[in-house]
């Protein structure tokens, strides 16, 4: 077993750590943030991900949690980054976070004996092509300075979905790994468990049924940071697509969750990132397109199918606002509800969320806002107090007195709601589904708007428009 360091306390680093002690390693886990690592170290999680808490508790005894690089780096066999690398102002990820770390490991290396053994230093973060390379010269020519070994670089790229974080990293599709051979062949010995599924399973993340190991891909530096950055933007295009293909839905009386559902079901397609809605959000799909774009503005490539894809999503949240304001073109002192604020469900995670814009639209057009998450809203409440809204303890509180209401994100909590009651309570039934999770026909008299299966507005029967607009109780 092997003394593996992973350095970042975010998503993709806590994944990692937990999943490298489960499979029996000994862990430090190094954040800058001081505050952090101790509110770790006590048991409390800076983010929500279903299973974390569970499995980190399980392998709390090969854990160490620490800010100190010179505890970090002494005895470690693997060093694997996980900071985060979030998009500058330009839209170009910022490296800065990358540089201090690979600075500081550096500057401890040098504190070391020139015998000591050299660590693997493993990629994981999300960095612009090219990056693992320019990693991998700098060790060199550290190395090179002070007559010692290099620190090999690999780039391992990390393909886990926040929300199903842990059971993406134990039970994968394929794991990436580009760089020197003898390097690679070390850090595909750590993942063998996983590679050939032989590890038991945390009674609470079983399994799937069907699983099958994960194939694993050898390549170069620059391949494998490719590999991250093109499946990202494919599934951008993907749902992109679907929500392109939604708006001419409406327009030609089409039911766009049997179209993609239709079409999916080619094995060449895949039904799977074809769900029509408020678009993407979140801190990969956004990030990940736009630098893909620098990369090839620097290159001189102009890449225009990935930037229709992010053309349109920034265009889905206006077709979603629209749709409710065909219906309340006065917003001035209506209440709106809007269900879900995280980027999707699963998470507490608010970063690039559809709720936001809408929330932040409401407030611009007079609107007073009620909000309702079930995990979120403790997060919103610090990271968007420019926002002004009141919080509902549950959904059906939220929509009580309401105008209309936004359903935001694809909540589990949100689709088993008894609609057809919930509406009761509204003061004028106006519902813009953004996420096509509320069961149709419904009985209760109301305008529903869902994406992509609502034929436009003119054909909404008369009767259902009066009705939906009657005070309620009258
Ligand atoms: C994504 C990639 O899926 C993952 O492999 C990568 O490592 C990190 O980026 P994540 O951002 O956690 O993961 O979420 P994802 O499940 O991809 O969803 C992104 C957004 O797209 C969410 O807002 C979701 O609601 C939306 N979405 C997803 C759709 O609108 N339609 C779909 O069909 C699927």
């Amino acid at each position: 077993m092997s003394n593996i360091t992973v350095v970042g306390a975010g998503y993709v680093g806590l994944g990692t750590a937990a999943l490298l002690a489960y499979l029996g390693h000994t862990v430090s886990i190094l954040d800058v943030d001081a505050h952090k690592i101790a509110q770790l170290e006590a048991g409390n999680l800076p983010l929500y991900e279903p299973g974390l808490r569970e499995l980190l508790a399980q392998v709390s005894h090969r854990l160490r949690w620490t800010t100190s690089y010179t505890e970090a780096t002494a005895h470690a066999d693997f060093i694997f980054i996980c900071v985060g690398t979030p998009p500058l102002q330009s839209g170009q990820p910022d490296l800065a976070p990358l540089e201090q770390a690979t600075d500081s490991i550096m500057a401890h290396l040098e504190d070391q004996s020139l015998e000591t053994r050299r660590p693997t230093v493993v990629l994981k973060s999300t960095v612009p092509i090219g990056t693992g390379a320019r990693l991998g010269q700098l060790f060199e020519n550290y190395a090179a300075r002070t007559c010692t070994r290099a620190c090999p670089v690999v780039s391992n790229p990390e393909f886990l979905r926040e929300g199903s974080a842990l059971s993406d990293s134990l039970y994968p599709d394929r794991i990436v790994l580009g760089g020197p051979g003898e390097a690679l062949e070390r850090v595909q010995a750590l993942y063998q468990p996983l590679i050939a599924q032989s590890f038991v399973p945390p009674p609470h993340l079983p399994r799937p049924k069907h699983c099958l190991p994960p194939t694993v891909v050898r390549t170069t530096h620059a391949s494998a940071e490719m590999i991250k950055y093109a499946a990202n933007a494919f599934l951008a295009l993907k749902i992109s697509f679907a929500n392109e293909l939604a708006g001419l839905s409406e327009r030609v009386g089409a039911d766009i969750e049997e179209v993609t559902h239709g079409m999916g079901l080619d094995r060449r397609i895949g039904t799977q990132f074809l769900s029509a809605g408020a678009g993407w959000g979140g801190s990969c799909l956004g990030k990940d397109t736009r630098a893909l774009l620098h990369t090839g503005l620097d290159c001189g490539y102009e890449m225009p199918i990935v930037r229709a894809a992010l053309q349109i999503n920034l265009r889905q949240r206006r077709v979603v606002f629209e749709k409710l304001l065909r219906h309340l073109p006065q917003l001035e002192g209506k209440r709106v509800a809007v269900l879900g604020l995280a980027f999707k469900p699963d998470t507490d995670d608010l970063r690039d969320a559809p709720a936001h814009d809408f929330m932040l639209w409401l407030e611009q057009h007079g609107a007073s806002v009620v909000a309702y998450d079930p995990v979120a809203m403790g997060r919103a409440r610090t990271e968007w107090g420019h926002l002004r809204y009141l919080e509902a303890p549950d959904a059906l509180a939220a929509l009580e007195g309401a105008d209309a209401v936004i359903i935001a994100t694809e909540w589990d909590e949100f689709r088993a709601l008894d609609w057809n009651n919930a509406l009761r309570r509204m003061r004028t039934r106006v519902l813009i589904d953004a996420r096509n999770i509320v069961p149709t026909p419904l009985e209760t008299p109301a305008i529903l708007e869902q994406i992509g299966r609502t034929a436009l507005p003119q054909s909404v029967p008369e009767s259902v428009l009066e009705s939906a607009f009657l005070e309620r109780g009258s």
